[in-house]
């Protein structure tokens, strides 16, 4: 058993070896791949970093080379990289995509997300390689393995939707940076997260999507003992996009003070919607303290219940009574 997953590590990173050849060394590599990566603004030294790929444009190019480097059919398809026909011949999962490696925490390729070139709506953006015995996604965090130092270091990890966030942001120098690869946050990753600190800015997209998201990532955050805040990019972009239009100082300065505390945050987000109705007005209230309520030290939760106060123009005795009852009903 330990032999197999051992032989699965060595034939992902084998594959990892021959993405990233055909990135360099290949002519449709280089002229498709390579310059989509240098389009989108990323420098060769941080391609190279992040081992990016790129997969031919063929049904069976990965599985040929496979085979002609004596790695058994049975585990390519174990770990997805190639697919099953009725007639039990094989072709491969990435074709005619550029190549995000996904490593563990001790940096060794596990599984990976394939980018298509193309913009038909009806092409999946992305195709990633499924669950194997190597690759758990409900315990993985894209860019870990490259963030732990930078994140103990500073004491504070930056939460983004998307492999690109990850890669933008180390180019402009921030390096404390982790995605939950657009599967929604789960518990497991928190628990990697807390290993090296216990404060998350959340930097997800700034769409209807990214907005939900990051009011649900904030209450799981909580929920594990996390301290929380959010920042918002404006317009629809995100963290890779931003830092792309405007550059790596302006980036860091939008960074470094437009986090606000989970509070503020989804005070504010919600009472947009409410505006003086009462009956809306109290939903929010409820909806705020039900957040204050996951949080496991009393300390924190009644700083929180007295900043709410404020922020909701609420007596705190009221709210206190509200957190109770919620609690009650819970357990
Ligand atoms: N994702 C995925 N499959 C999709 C869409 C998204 O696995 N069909 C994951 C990817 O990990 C992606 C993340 O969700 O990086 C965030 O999705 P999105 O914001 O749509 O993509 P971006 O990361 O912004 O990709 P890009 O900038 O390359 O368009
Ligand atoms: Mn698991
Ligand atoms: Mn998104
Ligand atoms: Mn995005
Ligand atoms: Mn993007």
């Amino acid at each position: 058993k330990q032999d197999k997953r051992e032989s699965l590590f060595v034939l992902s990173k084998w594959a990892g070896q021959y993405f990233v050849d055909q990135l360099w060394d290949s002519e449709e590599g280089r002229s498709i791949g390579l310059s989509y990566f240098k389009e989108r603004g990323y420098r060769e030294d941080i391609i190279r970093k992040f081992a990016l790929g790129y997969s031919p444009d063929k049904w069976e190019a990965l599985v040929t080379a496979a085979e002609q480097a004596g790695f058994q059919k049975e585990y390519l398809k174990e770990i997805g990289l190639a697919i099953q026909r009725e007639d039990q011949s094989m072709y491969d999962r990435f074709r005619g995509r550029v190549i995000f490696p996904i490593f563990n925490v001790t940096g060794r390729a596990i599984g990976f997300g394939g980018r298509t070139l193309k913009t038909e709506k009806s092409v999946p953006k992305y195709v990633n390689s499924p669950e194997s015995e190597i690759y758990h996604k409900s315990d993985v965090l894209y860019g870990l393995n490259l963030a732990k130092k930078a994140i103990s270091d500073t004491d504070i990890c930056y939460l983004v939707e998307g492999y690109a966030d990850v890669i933008s942001m180390h180019q402009a120098g921030v390096e404390n940076v982790v995605s939950s690869s657009g599967t929604s946050l789960t518990s497991g990753q928190i628990r990697l997260i807390s290993r090296y600190t216990k404060n998350v800015t959340i930097l997800y997209d700034g769409d209807a999507a990214g907005i939900k998201a990051s009011l649900r990532g904030t209450d799981m955050l909580l929920e594990e003992g996390l301290n929380v805040k959010v920042l918002l990019f404006p317009d629809g972009h995100d963290p890779d996009s931003y830092v792309q239009k405007f550059g790596s100082a302006h980036f860091k300065e939008y960074i470094d003070k437009h986090p606000e505390d989970f509070v503020f945050f989804k005070t504010n987000i919600l009472l947009k919607d409410s505006g003086n109705d009462p009956v809306k007005r109290a939903e929010v209230i409820r909806d705020v303290v039900e957040s204050i309520s996951l949080i496991p030290d009393e300390i924190k939760v009644s700083l929180y219940i007295r900043q709410c106060s404020t922020l909701l123009d609420m007596e705190e005795r009221i709210l206190l009574s509200e957190l109770n009852k919620m609690r009650i009903n819970k357990s």
